[in-house]
Parts: structure tokens; C-alpha cells; sequence
């Protein structure tokens, strides 16, 4: 098996991984391993706007932001962590502006700043304009920034490398195993420090916002290599996916004016945001959207209508905004609509439904971005984590948007901060010979595989039933169900094989080792669910119809123990506001 040697390896190439990188190759030898290459990475596909109280039109201030993105956690974001990373929000949008992030601009010049779900001025008193972006391509533009500032500090990229294995002995991270998607065959990763920034998991999901790539392997192999997960009941539901296929209709078009419309054409977010409306956080107005169609309200196509079935999608109004306003601040939604569901935003409302979008829940850090492995906050030597895949936990039961731009960005380079300040203490250690033997013998056992499930079955069953039984309302009817449903998915997958036994390009293992890994973590989401009881942020059991602050305002921690998951749980930290009751 080839070695290599890195002082810091970092793993995925989104805007977390690329900005740690740039951090941390000013003082170390940097490499970044990734899956898909750093362009294609999901980061690309956020549209809205990053958060950050820059006040260019209106009086923000990082105070309000912080509120705002505690109450829209539910209470369960830690303070502490919020309150450090809405302060240098400003500071941070500067720094991309100044590499290169070619922003939208207001008349005067200065950065353009749009009205994002759940964000306010004055604690709560009216929307914000406080989302940064450009046109409706931020997540583009900001990570082909980042990607031009790693090669022009000569940052080293391994693409199309799939980790499959975290070497971690004695509590000390040592390095990864992973598979050279290009040429076949593992390769050992040596290393001083390890980050993960692996991204999001929606392919868990039917019907999603999230890239091929989003299976959350990060997290599967972290949770092999015994680490916990946190928070994983928590998933955001973004309220505005195309209808069907899912793809992200940015919050964006209800931030510059876009209504939600029943097949009434009622604007039926009065009756539940009744101050925001449709900038209410998106927990809520997922759950609206959820309401109208349960409740026989949602729009129906002819096919539909012809045949007297409810219909199961809403629609998102933005043709009162007009075609040149679309086409210069919303020009790939515009596209997007047009392409996929063959309407013209400036002529018809767009059919739209809730599609699973964020994980809240993921590797534990703490405010340095260093891994943590227990309730008591033991950190992992070498190991570190930002993004997505990381549970900081910023956004605690409910992200706000744009908040997640401004997370993998701020977190990516503080992490990369922090793992130039700690290289100087870390060295290479030992590797444990047993690492690469059981990552072969994992590779090994796919090749040789004889059994006669086919993985694409599995995962297609997989993504049917967390979509039925872990979707935005939640009861421990259909968890049970789903857990069951797992363990018969798991035995299914033991018995698979792969038609292709080439080495080259085989996408067939990939996808099997990606399969693996959501079948792996999608127990720990299950179980944190169903221990759950209540209802808080995106986790809505409509068996337990309310927030219990004295059970519940604490965070889940998920271990994988002798094949079954085990919970713990550790406090939220609190510093500035009390828990109150979420009113929009
Ligand atoms: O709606 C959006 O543009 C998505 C933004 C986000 O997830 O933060």
C-alpha cells in the first residue's frame, strides 16, 4: 500500500475544507483528500446569501444576529460558539470580498444584502437585510474563490480519494486510509493533524437538495473508528424544493419578495408567522407548508385534479417581482425552474415542496474545532472538524439560512487557526499496522462478495422510508418502524455484490462504500429520534406536541457499541438568553 506523509491532511474540499486549508498551509504541509474534485463540491450549490450583520442597509448589528440564530436553534445552539462567530461575521465577508468574491453590489457599491427566514432587527421586530450574496450563485462564487487562494498557495490536492477508514489509537488521530477512485487500490495517509470537512448526508433522502455526494461519510467512518455523533435527530427541511426532484428554489426569492400560496392562492403563512410571514425560520415554515398539504390545501397537478387526489406540493409566487428582476438577483432559480419543471417563474408560480436540505447534527467539536469524544469534552489529539459533518453546535435543533455558508467558512478557518497554533505540538505518530490490514480487508470483502441483493434496491428502500418515517413530523410509531426497517436493510447489505470487479473508476464500489456508511449513521438519527420526546426545532414528534425544557434542552450524543447505538448526553451552554417560547 502506497504511504504518504502530510503534516495536516485535510479531508473534503468544500468551503470548509478549502478554507482551513488556506490557513493552515501558511505554517504546515497541507493536503487536502476529496471525493469529487474541489469544484464540484456541494458548497457550490448554496445560493441565497452568507450571514453577517454588515448593516450596508439597515441597522443590523451582530447582537441581533446572535439572537436570532439562538432562538431559531431552539434553544439548543451553545451560546458561547454562536456569539464568537456572529461577532466576526463582518470581518470574515470583508476577507472573502477582499480575495476575490465577486458580491452583488447596491447602488452606492457596497456589499448587497438580502431578507433571510428567522433573521431580524431589534430582537425580533421586523426582517433583516443581512444575507450577503451574489445573485443567487454565492455558494459558487465564494467557493471558486477559495479553491484559486489554495492554488495559489500551492496547496497540494488529492482528487477522487474516498476515505474509508480513520486510523485513531489510544485517542490520538494518526492519520486515514483511503481508496484512489481514479486507479484503484488504498492508499495510507500519514498525519500530524486530520480534519474533517466531509459535508451533509440529505442521500438519505428521497427527495433532497444534496448533491450525489452527500452520503456522509465522514461521518460513517467516524463513527467506526468509535467516535459519537451529536444531535443527529436533527435535520432541516428546506421549505422550498422544486417539486419531485427536490433542487434548492433558494429561500432567496422569499427574501426579495416571493410569496407561498396555497391551491386556494391564499398567502397561508398569516396563520402561522403572522409578523414574518414567509421569513419565518425554516422549521416552521416547512411545518406550514406540511400543514397545508396534510390538511388538504396543497396545490394539485391536472393529473391530480382529474382524478380527485390531494395534491402534495405548494406553490412559490415570484412573478410580481418581474423578469428583469429575476434574471439579475435570481438568474439560476429562474433556470432552474425552467428546466426542471418547465415554468417561467416571471409567468406562473413555481410548484415547490419541502426537500431535506441540512444536518444540524454531526462529528462533536468544541469552539476550537477540535474533536471530542465523550460527554465531559475529552479531546481526540490530532483530530479536528468544521462544516457541515461538525456539530459545534452553532445551529443546535434548527439552522437558520445562510448561517451555514457563514459556518463552513468561519469555522473552516478558525479550525485551520487552530491547527497551525496546535501543529508545533503534534507529531507523527505510529501506525497501527492493523489500520490498512482491516481497511483491505473492507475493500476485499466487496470484491469478493457473492451474495444477491443489489445495493441500488437497498439504497433506493432506504431513501423511501426515512422520507416516510423521518420526514418533518415524526412519531414513535413510524421510528420504531424505521428502525426495524434498518436492521432488514443492514442484513440485505451483507448479502450484496458488485457487478463490476474493476479497479478503475469503479463506481459501483463507491457507491456501495457510500451505501455502508448512510445505512451506519442513519441508526443513530433513528435512535436519537425515538429517545427524543418532544418536539424542538426540525425534531417535531406529533406524539410529544411540545418543547420539554426540563427533559430535553440538552444535546444527544450517539455511540456505536458492539453493533448497537448507545446514547449519552452532554448540557447546551447558555450564556446570554434564556430559553423562551419561539413566537414568528
Ligand atoms: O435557500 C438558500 O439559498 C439556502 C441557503 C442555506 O441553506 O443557508
Amino acid at each position: 500500500m502506497t504511504i504518504h506523509q502530510h503534516e495536516v491532511l485535510i479531508i473534503g474540499a468544500g468551503m470548509a475544507g478549502l478554507r482551513a486549508a488556506i490557513e493552515a498551509n501558511k505554517v504546515a504541509d497541507v493536503a487536502v483528500l476529496t471525493k469529487i474534485f474541489p469544484t464540484r463540491s456541494h458548497s457550490g450549490a448554496a445560493q441565497g446569501g452568507m450571514a453577517g450583520a454588515l448593516g450596508n442597509l439597515d441597522d443590523d448589528n451582530w447582537e441581533f444576529h446572535m439572537f436570532d440564530t439562538v432562538k431559531g436553534s431552539d434553544y439548543l445552539g451553545d451560546q458561547d460558539a454562536i456569539e464568537i462567530m456572529c461577532r466576526e461575521a463582518p470581518e470574515l465577508v470583508y476577507e472573502l470580498e477582499h480575495m476575490g468574491t465577486p458580491f452583488s453590489r447596491t447602488p452606492e457599491g457596497k456589499i448587497a444584502q438580502r431578507r433571510f427566514g428567522g433573521h431580524t432587527l431589534n430582537f425580533g421586530e421586523k426582517p433583516a437585510l443581512r444575507a450577503n450574496y451574489s445573485a443567487d450563485y454565492t455558494g459558487h462564487v465564494v467557493l471558486h474563490c477559495l479553491y484559486d487562494q489554495c492554488v495559489k498557495n500551492s496547496v497540494r490536492f488529492y482528487s477522487e480519494f474516498l476515505v474509508t477508514y480513520l486510523i485513531i489509537k489510544d485517542n490520538v488521530c494518526r492519520g486515514v486510509v483511503a481508496w484512489d477512485i481514479r486507479h484503484g487500490g488504498l492508499h495510507v495517509f500519514h498525519a500530524k493533524a486530520v480534519m474533517f470537512g466531509t459535508g451533509g448526508y440529505g442521500r438519505a433522502w428521497r427527495i433532497t437538495t444534496n448533491a450525489f455526494a452527500n452520503t456522509g461519510d465522514g461521518l460513517g467512518v467516524a463513527l467506526t473508528a468509535g467516535l459519537p455523533l451529536e444531535d443527529m435527530e436533527f435535520v432541516q427541511f428546506h421549505p422550498t424544493g422544486l417539486y419531485k426532484s427536490g433542487i434548492l428554489m433558494t429561500e432567496g426569492a422569499r427574501g426579495e419578495g416571493g410569496y407561498l400560496k396555497n391551491k386556494d392562492e391564499e398567502r397561508f403563512m398569516k396563520r402561522y408567522a403572522p409578523n414574518l410571514m414567509e421569513l419565518g425560520p425554516r422549521d416552521l415554515v416547512s411545518r406550514s407548508i406540511q400543514t397545508e398539504i396534510i390538511e388538504g390545501r396543497g396545490a394539485q397537478t391536472p393529473e391530480q385534479k382529474s382524478k380527485g387526489i390531494p395534491g402534495d406540493f405548494v406553490w412559490l409566487d415570484v412573478t410580481h417581482l418581474g423578469e428583469a428582476k429575476l434574471r439579475e438577483v435570481l438568474p439560476q432559480i429562474f433556470d432552474l425552474s425552467k428546466n426542471f419543471v418547465g415554468v417561467d417563474p416571471a409567468k406562473a408560480p413555481v410548484p415547490i415542496q419541502p426537500t431535506a436540505h441540512y444536518s444540524m447534527g454531526g462529528i462533536p467539536v468544541n469552539a476550537a474545532g477540535r474533536v471530542v469524544c465523550d460527554a465531559k469534552n475529552t479531546e481526540v489529539r490530532g483530530l479536528y472538524a468544521a462544516g457541515e459533518c461538525a456539530c459545534m453546535s452553532i445551529h443546535g435543533a434548527n439552522r437558520l439560512g445562510c448561517n451555514s455558508t457563514l459556518d463552513a467558512t468561519f469555522h473552516g478557518r478558525q479550525t485551520g487557526r487552530t491547527i497551525a497554533r496546535d501543529i508545533g505540538n503534534l507529531t507523527y505518530e505510529d501506525l497501527p499496522p492493523e489500520a490498512a490490514q482491516e481497511a483491505q480487508a473492507q475493500i476485499d470483502w466487496y470484491y469478493k462478495a457473492t451474495g444477491k441483493e443489489n445495493l441500488y434496491d437497498i439504497r433506493g428502500d432506504l431513501q423511501d422510508t426515512m422520507q416516510k418515517n423521518l420526514g418533518i413530523f415524526r412519531e414513535a410509531k413510524g421510528l420504531e418502524a424505521q428502525l426495524q426497517i434498518l436492521g432488514e436493510l443492514k442484513k440485505r447489505f451483507s448479502n450484496i455484490s458488485l457487478k463490476d470487479k474493476s479497479q478503475e473508476f469503479n463506481t459501483e464500489l463507491q457507491e456501495a462504500i457510500e451505501l455502508g456508511n448512510l445505512l451506519s449513521f442513519a441508526e443513530t438519527i433513528v435512535v436519537g429520534a425515538l429517545a427524543r420526546q418532544e418536539c424542538r426545532g426540525a425534531h417535531w414528534r406529533t406524539d410529544h406536541p411540545a418543547r420539554d425544557d426540563a427533559k430535553w434542552l440538552k444535546h444527544t450524543l450517539a455511540y456505536r457499541e458492539e453493533g448497537k447505538i448507545r446514547l449519552d448526553y452532554k448540557p447546551v451552554v447558555i450564556t446570554r438568553f434564556q430559553p423562551k417560547e419561539r413566537k414568528y
